[in-house]
């Protein structure tokens, strides 16, 4: 799925995939910053229903019957995220503050401008979408939100529509509008959709599966007020989309490899030197695309999308280098966070099935990357001969804007960047110039083991074995005679991981327990358990319980619901 290859070591972060799929991408980033995690204490007045603490959100996933599991295995074959644990939890619950704690002292303009957040869906989960809304209604002050424009792109969920229109109308939710695209645009196209129909000064593209955070707009209304030209963006934190847990991202920005994906980058060496830079903005040579800030009369001056794009995929990096190289400023404030969950995977694909990331790129490549675009179709052998469409006005867009060339851009936004023509000497230079010393990658940081044990099937000698080799990924585990060989040794971690021979961790997996590398994100490598003797083996992201099909050697280890403890009870003998 991720590709790492040498570079990594040099602090230089590969993801072959865009950030709206990849779950696990910030794994390949280094960590360990100065933000402050602690969750936030300042209670909304309005919240009537409260289920953020840490224990309601262990136990929101448990599965109680065999209907719980139905609707979860349908929620993610649909949205690709746990919808069992979404319904549960409330609109408006109360998240981590993950700000610095120096954003929490900084005043911001009375005057700041009057936006219009815009969100486009497509089959989004009833739920969530709300939370989303909630969450931008329960923590933008009022005086600075214009509306919330919701564009339906074409759902075709029965009654998502007439749902979503019945809530609004029910809570009285006057600022908020939805309308309905009249046949399946993508993203691209809804959005511009959106943006026309905005009448606040700036506009906000949200992503449907998402919670803003406190304090999260004015950081960057202020941004845009200083200047016109400023393109801002929130830090993306990561909502865990098995538990739904909220965590903390590290500071990084957005950058690209030749096949014109986007990816994380670590930041160039020195940003971060004084405790004032963590709070400053950050100039981002790429966005996600998900989340952002722009001056309407900006957006429609620089030419708004492409509207020549289809579905999803390559427009974050069009816009990206259509601002930077017609003057304008693209930027991360690390003071506005907004939680997005990262879903396994995407769930849809385009109608006609085709691979409308590689279409989008190549008019991405042939407007904007002058001569560089022969790196781009070298990597892609398979956009020879590839119809891109009519790209002439978006040519002419470029003349009359006046645009830098890709060269400039290369040379003042993103000098890091390596080319594949270049040579080792090079490339080490210019790996040097990112972070990497500072912060450890996460497979270098040492793990905190907590405590040591084998896992035993109570009233019996049999103990959770892995069925290959302790190396094995996706090993399965059988109940074998308990020897305390290192195939039966689990070293528990303070982030409640179960590794065997301190080597794979237990991960709930699909349908049975699996042995996987350690990924440190929590959910499905996060067991809880009360310890010593007769406990349940609890796993927060399958909501079930570690159980054996029965009491011999040989039987295999599978996740039960946890109400039956037949089967499902052991000790933990040190
Ligand atoms: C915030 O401001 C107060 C009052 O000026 C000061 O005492 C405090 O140290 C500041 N907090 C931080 C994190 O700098
Ligand atoms: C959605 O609308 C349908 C049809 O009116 C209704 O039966 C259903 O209960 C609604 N669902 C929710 C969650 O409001
Ligand atoms: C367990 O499986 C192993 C390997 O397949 C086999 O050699 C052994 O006889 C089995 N033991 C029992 C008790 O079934």
């Amino acid at each position: 799925m991720v590709s790492i290859n040498k570079s990594f070591f040099y602090g230089i972060i590969v993801a072959s995939i865009t950030w709206l799929v990849s779950v696990f991408f910030y794994l390949h980033l280094v960590r360990n910053q100065n933000v402050n995690t602690n969750p936030s204490t300042t209670k909304l007045e309005y919240i009537d229903k409260l289920q953020d603490s840490t224990d309601d959100l262990e136990n929101v996933g448990l599965i109680r019957s065999p209907n719980d599991q139905k609707i979860k295995e349908e929620g993610y074959k649909i949205h690709a995220y746990n919808t069992l644990v979404s319904d549960r939890l409330s609109l408006n619950r109360i998240i981590p503050d993950t700000r610095n704690a120096l954003c929490k002292n900084k005043t911001y303009s009375d005057n700041l401008p009057k936006t219009s957040v815009i969100i486009c869906f497509y089959n989004e989960h009833y739920h969530t979408l709300l939370r989303t809304i909630h969450s931008i209604i329960n923590r933008t002050p009022s005086k600075l939100l214009e509306e919330i424009i919701l564009i339906d792109d074409e759902s075709d969920i029965e009654y998502l529509h007439s749902n979503i229109s019945d809530y609004i109308l029910k809570e009285k939710l006057n600022q908020v509008k939805l309308y309905k695209t009249e046949r399946r645009e993508g993203l691209i196209r809804a959005r511009i959709f959106g943006a026309r129909k905005a009448s606040g000064q700036v506009l906000l593209f949200l992503d449907s599966h998402i919670e803003v955070n406190n304090g999260w707009i004015e950081p960057l209304l202020e941004r845009i007020k200083e200047k016109q030209s400023n393109v801002v963006m929130p830090i993306i934190d990561i909502i865990n989309p098995d538990t739904f847990k909220y965590s903390s991202s590290p500071l990084v920005r957005g950058g690209f490899n030749w096949g014109l994906h986007f990816k994380w980058d670590n930041l160039p060496t020195g940003t971060l030197n004084t405790r004032e830079d963590f709070v400053k903005p950050i100039k981002s040579p790429t966005m996600a695309g998900g989340l952002f800030a722009i001056d309407k009369k900006y957006f429609i001056d620089i030419g708004e999308y492409d509207a020549g794009m289809n579905i999803w995929g390559g427009e974050n990096i069009e816009i990206s280098f259509r601002i930077w190289m017609c003057g304008g400023s693209l930027e991360l404030i690390p003071c506005s966070r907004v939680g997005h969950i990262f879903r396994h995977r995407r769930p849809y694909g385009s109608p006609d099935g085709k691979d409308t990331m590689l279409f989008n790129s190549l008019r991405v490549a042939h407007v904007w990357m002058d001569s560089y675009k022969d790196f781009f179709l070298r990597q892609r052998s398979d956009a020879q001969n590839v119809d891109y469409g009519d790209i002439s006005s978006r040519l002419q867009l470029r003349k009359e804007l006046k645009c830098h060339d890709f060269d400039w851009y290369l040379k003042n936004v993103y000098p890091e960047l390596p080319f594949p023509s270049e040579d080792k000497e090079r490339l080490k230079k210019k790996w040097s110039a990112v972070e990497k010393d500072k912060y450890q990658p996460w497979h270098l940081r040492k793990r905190n083991y907590v405590d040591q044990f084998a896992i035993r099937l109570t009233n019996s000698d049999l103990c959770v074995t892995s069925q290959k080799d302790i190396r094995t990924k996706g090993s399965g585990l059988l109940l074998k005679k308990c020897t305390s060989s290192k195939n039966q040794v689990w070293y528990e971690t303070d982030k409640n991981e179960l590794v065997l021979s301190q080597l794979l961790c237990l991960q709930s997996g699909k349908t049975k327990p699996i042995l996987y590398k350690c990924h440190e994100m929590g959910g499905d490598q996060e067991w809880k358990h009360k310890g010593g003797s007769g406990t349940a083996i609890y796993n927060l992201a399958a909501g079930t319980c570690l159980a054996a099909e029965n009491k011999l050697v040989n039987a295999s280890v599978t996740m039960k619901i946890c109400s039956n403890p037949e089967l499902a009870t052991w000790d933990l003998v040190g």
